[in-house]
């Protein structure tokens, strides 16, 4: 690769206008579907502690890595890290780590889309039914009425069934996607953030009072909060790791990307823990919104990934206004996915502008068409190819189907080597006095974050990445 990289020129207008497309990237799928299905499925509370220790330890010198990358790199992913690189007088080859990001990027906004588009298909479906409920002169019926709970759970199957259905969805989410970030960084993308996170807010906090009111809060907090240490396994802390990476956005060089349109050196130190706290905070909160109302109806908190499109259409249906809060929820998710999935297009569409010199347009409609392709073979693995499996000749992923596999080899291998080099060059190669300045950390806070980002990280990442590929070793 020769070092053609240069500046777009591109950047945020304000330190908020990062933080808020920063939030957004962090908020996605993974803090309202993932941590509320692993917090079930793993019993809650000890998953939730750990989980939230995670975040902190190990998270959130990692955002604040790579944050730094960019904003001294100015540049796309590859190409900051080369600079980085060269100001600290350490091999350019390093720059390799953020190929594989923006890989990793490419690959997890395929299945995202996908998966996106499930959730568009519910908003569809809780949409006309509330519409329906006006029409009927009952707006705050429940949600589905006259369906019995057979046929609201067989939904879901009868969705898998029909790629034609699967691939308008996604493609609908896709092309979303991309029109955002085809109209650039301050146009698009933090345009879409600054009218779409404050909207999320909202609906979160109503979606979360709705919860305590009609549901079951008191056992909501217990179950999240009470912990069984009993249940903290080697998977499940296994899981929990993984689960901060994805749910921060760590390890596929998202937050070098958006740290590269940062003008200002202004307490990054400050904005990383924001962006934690935020995202934490939303998973958090999702657990009190799903949770109350699970309890309330009596149903199981382990229900796995169909929680969200099986259990909870099915809990809106016995609660009243559920027509209108039903149709919320899944508009919230939605939001949610789409400023994520724009950050994880932008980190290749980067790669294309800074280092092949193609334009913004040219970039992600390469990068988005691509991605759209793959996300069709997820689709179509719910149906005609359903027995495909890619990595079937690899024990971990023989029963795995074509999207989970592509969400399994990103999650399991490729984001935690995005989190293990970044800690190895920040911690290791990366100038220490550059990192000083660039970070304006107190000395206190500096030499924590360093022993953190130096020795923690590599040591509980390479764990995490082991254990993810050979659960033999934990004699599972
Ligand atoms: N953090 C996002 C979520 O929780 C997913 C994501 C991963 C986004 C990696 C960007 C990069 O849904």
């Amino acid at each position: 690769m020769v070092a053609t990289s240069q500046t777009t020129g591109e950047g945020w207008s304000s330190r908020s206008a990062f933080i808020l497309a920063a939030v957004g990237a962090a908020v996605g799928l993974g803090n309202i579907w993932r941590f509320p299905t692993l917090a079930g499925e793993s019993g809650g509370g000890a998953f939730v502690i750990f989980y939230i220790g995670c975040v902190f330890l190990l998270g959130l010198p990692l955002v604040l890595s790579e944050i730094f990358v960019g904003r001294v790199g100015q540049t796309d992913a590859v190409g900051s890290i080369r600079k980085v690189a060269v100001q600290s007088g350490a091999s350019p080859s390093w720059s390799i780590f953020g190929g594989i990001g923006a890989i990793a990027a490419f690959l997890i906004v395929s299945f995202y889309s996908v998966v996106a588009g499930w959730v568009l298909y519910y908003a569809g479906v809780m949409g006309w039914d509330f519409l329906q409920a006006i029409m009927s002169g009952d707006p705050f019926r429940g949600a589905l009425a006259g369906e019995s709970q057979e046929q609201i759970q067989q939904r879901l199957g009868d969705m898998f069934a029909s790629p034609g259905l699967l691939l308008a969805m996604h493609f609908a989410f896709m092309g979303l996607t991309f029109y955002i970030v085809a109209r650039g960084v301050s146009s698009g993308i933090e345009k879409a953030a600054t009218y779409l996170m404050p909207a999320f807010f909202v609906l979160l906090l109503g979606l979360v009072i709705y919860g305590a009111i009609e549901g079951d809060i008191g056992d909501a907090v217990a179950f999240l909060f009470t912990p069984d240490w009993s249940k903290l396994t080697p998977q499940v802390m296994n899981s929990a790791l993984g689960q901060a990476l994805f749910s921060l956005s760590l390890g596929v060089a998202g937050l070098i990307t958006y740290g590269s349109y940062i003008k200002e050196n202004s307490g990054l130190g400050a904005t990383s823990a924001m962006i934690a706290f935020a995202d934490t905070g939303v998973a958090i909160l999702a657990g009190l919104m799903i949770f109350p109302i699970v309890f309330a109806v009596g149903l199981d908190p382990a229900a796995g990934p169909t929680l969200v499109f099986q259990t909870l259409p099915f809990a809106f249906q016995t609660m009243p206004g559920g027509a209108l809060f039903g149709f919320l929820f899944f508009i919230l998710i939605l939001v949610a996915a789409v400023t994520s999935s724009i950050s994880l297009l932008e980190v290749p569409t980067a790669w294309g502008i800074g280092e092949r010199g193609w334009s913004r347009p040219k970039s992600s409609a390469i990068f988005g068409g691509g991605a759209f392709l793959i996300g069709i073979a997820c689709l179509l693995g719910y149906n005609v190819w359903a027995d495909v499996r890619p990595l079937g000749f690899w024990s971990l992923f023989e029963n795995t189907d074509i999207l989970d596999t592509v969400d399994g080899f990103t999650g399991k291998v490729m984001l935690p080597l995005g989190a293990l080099f970044t800690s190895l060059f920040v911690g290791w190669k990366a100038d220490a006095s550059l990192l000083r300045t660039t970070t304006g950390l107190s000395p206190a806070m500096f030499g924590l974050w360093r022993f953190l980002i130096a020795w923690l990280c590599p040591l509980a990442v390479t764990i995490i990445l082991v254990t993810g590929l050979f659960p033999s070793i934990l004699g599972a």
